[in-house]
């Protein structure tokens, strides 16, 4: 069945938005942050119309109601991304408050001298730096899996790379600037067989729906909700539940805590002990039904309709000359990053922003793949599924037009 992106858009009324000069909003910056239906808009709205309390602390009805919607919230985290038996979500800040959770409560505890912490050239900052610290704390070792010329990983070195001393392999599902998507599911099942944990960065990988569980076989998973076009300042950590309980507190107070006495302080076993504070309670419930969303959307005729967008939109950029293409990996996610020859990126964006485009612009906050790629940032569009062939088409006439006037 074709995929009716027309009616999808109606959805989201920011897509109707106006921008400079009146121009109709052209969204291609969704990698860094995608817009919300009005079903989230909704979800959020009512809840503090109707259910607001805070959660799992008082005995009133607005109270109940709040929990059971912020453990239904969870339960849908849970299903949605097919966590198997055994596994706990516990809801964090998003995909780098998880993996900063990993890297200091599992990490700090876990490693010691000599282990080693295997990551690859294509990771964010956040799937960098808390390891980075982890090391320092423990005297563990960074390895680094190389990239090959088409912006795949490549599976020979990650394998030399891979030993006894590895402890955990930490990896993107998919490159928020090359848009490769890494076969986890194989890298898992490698890592797996040396001993190593596994640890997935699915920020990018999820809002396309590509992130089952049951079937990649990783013990953690980093997700945001902002990307998966629920409310910012909400994600969550799916780990598994005997990892969880013997990992040590992350932050400390309110639900977290079991007793306190000057003796001393007992912890809540997982998900509880890593939810100190009141949680984000409304942005888990607009989590929840921006999976909802998600759930009842045809994913395979909203993933071929965005693969249609990506050659479309990868064709009109190499048509240009002197633009350049990062990343071409087959499978790739509909994420082109490029360089028009002689400009600087920020010059580009400027121009399309005039047009009211919306691209994202820099290093991505991927410098160290920056360096491997010998480049200081790029231009990237990043697509959706409610994304349009015209809304294409308009972009690669004004990016021909900008690259005439900074030629
Ligand atoms: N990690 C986000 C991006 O790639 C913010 O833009």
């Amino acid at each position: 069945m074709e995929f009716d992106v027309e009616k999808i858009r109606k959805d989201f009324p920011a897509l109707s938005e106006r921008t400079n000069g009146g121009n109709t909003l052209i969204y291609f910056d969704n990698a860094a942050s995608a817009q919300k239906p009005l079903s989230v808009l909704e979800a959020v709205s009512n809840f503090y119309r109707h259910d607001y309390s805070n959660i799992h602390r008082s005995a009133h009805d607005l109270s109940m109601r709040a929990t059971a919607a912020y453990e239904n919230a969870r339960k849908k985290v849970l299903g949605f991304f097919s966590a198997p038996p055994g596994f706990e979500a516990v809801f964090t800040r998003g995909t780098t408050e998880s993996l900063n959770l990993i890297a200091q409560s599992w990490a700090q505890s876990n490693l010691r001298r000599g282990d080693e912490i295997l990551l690859t050239e294509m990771e964010h900052h956040a799937n960098i730096v808390p390891w980075q610290i982890a090391a320092q704390k423990t005297g563990a070792k960074i390895s680094v899996a190389k990239i090959l010329p088409d912006g795949s990983l490549n599976i020979e070195d990650f394998k030399e790379k891979l030993s006894g001393k590895t402890k955990i392999v930490s990896i993107a599902h998919a490159s928020n600037v090359l848009g490769t998507v890494n076969p986890v599911k194989l890298l898992s099942g490698l890592a797996h067989s040396a001993g190593a944990l596994v640890s997935i960065d699915a920020a990018q990988s999820s809002p396309h729906m590509l992130d089952n569980l049951s079937d990649i076989g990783a013990d953690f998973y980093s997700v945001s909700s902002h990307k998966c076009f629920g409310p910012t300042g909400c994600g969550a950590l799916i780990a598994r539940r005997d990892l969880l309980d013997a990992m040590p507190p992350y932050q400390c107070g309110g639900d977290m805590i079991e007793n306190v006495s000057w003796e001393g302080t007992t912890f809540r076993k997982s998900p509880e002990r890593f939810e100190a504070g009141t949680p984000n309670i409304a942005g888990a419930i607009g989590f929840a039904a921006a999976l909802d969303y998600l759930k009842n959307l045809d994913a395979a005729a909203a993933g071929k309709h965005e693969k249609n967008l990506l050659i479309r939109l990868s064709d009109g950029i190499s048509s240009i000359g002197g633009t350049r293409i990062y990343g071409n990996a087959q499978g790739k996610l509909p994420i082109v990053s490029f360089n028009l020859s002689g400009a600087h990126p920020n010059d580009i964006s400027a121009l399309l922003n005039a047009g009211g485009i919306a691209i994202r612009t820099g290093h991505h906050c991927a410098e160290p793949l920056m360096e491997t790629l010998g480049i200081r940032g790029t231009c990237r569009a990043s697509l959706a599924f409610y994304n349009t062939k015209e809304e294409v088409d308009i972009f690669v006439e004004k990016l021909a037009h900008a690259a005439k006037i900074l030629a």
